[in-house]
């Protein structure tokens, strides 16, 4: 029946799932822990590696503008994020929110949609992870053979071909170390990822506290540099190409609702989770970029490692800071990693403990109470994405696929309001519906400046996944067994024991 389709869980179930004797995960983690995890997740590839091409190509000094339009976007689609993430206090992010408003269906699209965003963000991240490690150990005058770190599939304008390499080693090896951290513990992970952060941290700080003093304000002029004739290519068209390419370095701030079920306060603490990471990313990369494009030109910034370019160009008294820099990019992409893996794993641990994924998914470890099944499962997808595919083509299909939670997520905050108005919210997304349409239309917008081949891979991966869905969720979702064997709405009530463990 179509109307099953559309079957949803009401916020009371949810509580049920995340508070009674069913949450399976346990609530270790802070306030501090969850902005910590945000960071972890959000300063990364988008900042170290992307910021210096959308510099040269597309916006010169003024990309400082388009990571402030970018930070726009993600901040509406955040406080969004927020209210559901202050309600629902149940792992699964964007997909539990889904299901509470708009129902199975929906949900499903949404929780793999976010596939794109967490197990292909993780391997896009590790391959990024690889390039800095062999440009270090280069600096050190060991050369990794590019045969065991490169994607041996190369795709560009004239369409697929190889590259000569097997495999990309580095990516496949930073995936399974994280994701066996994972598994030993969420505690451990968090205790990791706090370390990391305050490295990846301290190093942005150095190179903003020692680079100002080198900045030359000739490379401010002009600040916005005049367009070509071609859109996207300098001028305001270029801030906002730019600003499209740069959305990618604010990916993961979500992430942290992934977590809710871990969270000990999740009510109060989600909402300060996500926003104030945001806000924290949002003033370091305004700062980097404004010291980078003032310490070199832009022109020059094209490169893989425009920070350590920067840092080359503001002299000798500066180089000491080019190995430092390197170690916190190679710590801060880990981190990126182990969060977005374990947005993953989160997510499918919750389409599971619903049904729509396979039973076994749902079990958590019988000492580490991790799900480490589905860990193990996104660590082994997201080594094969990292170890075969070039890192442009996976960067894109993350971008399209966390544009498209996005913008689910804002449209639902609208609906909860109609559908449960008295709900107490831990906080409440500002003029409701102007912030969340505007947040939809914002990431609409940069979904369509995507390129084509890419809305067809997401066309083509919906396709599996509603094959998937048809085929198996549909007939054991646990919210359809339970209407049908009690002939009314969703009772929480599962098959087998909620507690097990493996
Ligand atoms: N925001 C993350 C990064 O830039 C995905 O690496």
């Amino acid at each position: 029946m179509i109307k099953d389709l559309f079957i949803r869980k009401t916020l009371a179930q949810l509580e049920i799932q995340a508070d009674g004797d069913h949450n399976s995960l346990k609530r270790h983690l802070t306030a501090m822990n969850l902005v910590l995890l945000g960071i972890g997740c959000v300063i990364g590839a988008g900042i170290f590696v992307l910021t210096g091409t959308a510099a040269a190509i597309h916006a010169g000094p003024a990309i400082a503008i388009s990571f402030v339009i970018s930070a726009f976007g993600c901040m509406l689609a955040g406080l969004s994020y927020a209210e559901f993430a202050s309600m629902i206090p149940v792992s699964g992010s964007a997909y539990t929110y889904g299901y509470a408003t708009m129902g199975e269906f929906i949900a499903w699209i949404i929780g793999w949609d976010l596939i794109l965003e967490y197990l292909f963000g993780s391997a896009t991240v590790a391959v990024g992870w690889s390039g800095y490690v062999v440009s270090m150990f280069s600096d050190f005058g060991i050369e990794i053979p590019p045969a065991i770190c490169q994607s041996p599939f190369v795709f560009d304008t004239n369409g697929w071909h190889l590259s000569g390499a097997i495999i990309n080693f580095p990516a496949i090896f930073i995936i399974a170390v994280m994701a066996t951290l994972l598994v030993i513990g969420i505690k451990e992970s968090a205790k990791f990822n706090n370390i990391i952060v305050l490295i990846k941290v301290f190093v942005i700080l150095l190179f903003i506290g020692f680079g100002i003093s080198h900045i030359d304000v000739q490379n401010w002029q002009p600040f916005i540099p005049e367009n070509t004739g071609v859109w996207g290519q300098f001028g305001w068209s270029g801030i906002l190409t730019g600003a499209g390419v740069v959305f990618f370095a604010y990916i993961g701030f979500d992430a942290v609702s992934t977590a809710s079920q871990e969270a000990i306060n999740p009510k109060r603490d989600m909402p300060i989770g996500i926003l104030v990471s945001l806000a924290v990313c949002t003033v370091l990369y305004i700062a980097v970029s404004l010291t980078m494009t003032g310490i070199v030109n832009y022109k020059e910034l094209n490169v893989a490692a425009p920070i350590a370019v920067a840092i080359d160009s503001a002299g000798k008294s500066l180089l000491w800071l080019r190995p430092i820099i390197k170690v916190g990019a190679i710590a801060g992409l880990s981190s990126v990693v182990l969060v977005l893996l374990m947005g993953q794993s989160r997510v499918f641990f919750t389409m599971a403990s619903d049904g729509l994924l396979w039973e076994s998914f749902a079990k958590t470890h019988s000492k580490f109470k991790t799900p480490h099944i589905t860990t193990i499962v996104t660590a082994c997808f997201a080594a094969f994405f990292a170890g075969v595919f070039p890192i442009g083509l996976l960067g894109e299909l993350v971008s399209i696929g966390t544009l498209l939670a996005f913008i689910i997520v804002s449209i639902g905050v609208i609906i909860l309001r109609k559908s449960e108005p008295d709900a107490k919210r831990g906080f409440r997304t500002p003029w409701v519906p102007l912030v969340p349409i505007l947040g939809a239309i914002i990431c609409f917008v940069q979904m369509i400046s995507l390129p084509s081949d890419t809305w067809i891979r997401l066309a083509g991966w919906m396709l599996i996944g509603f094959i998937i869905y048809f085929t198996y969720g549909i007939k054991h979702s646990h919210a359809r067994k339970n209407r049908k064997a009690q002939g009314k709405e969703f009772q929480f009530i599962r098959e087998n024991p909620p507690n097990r463990t493996s």
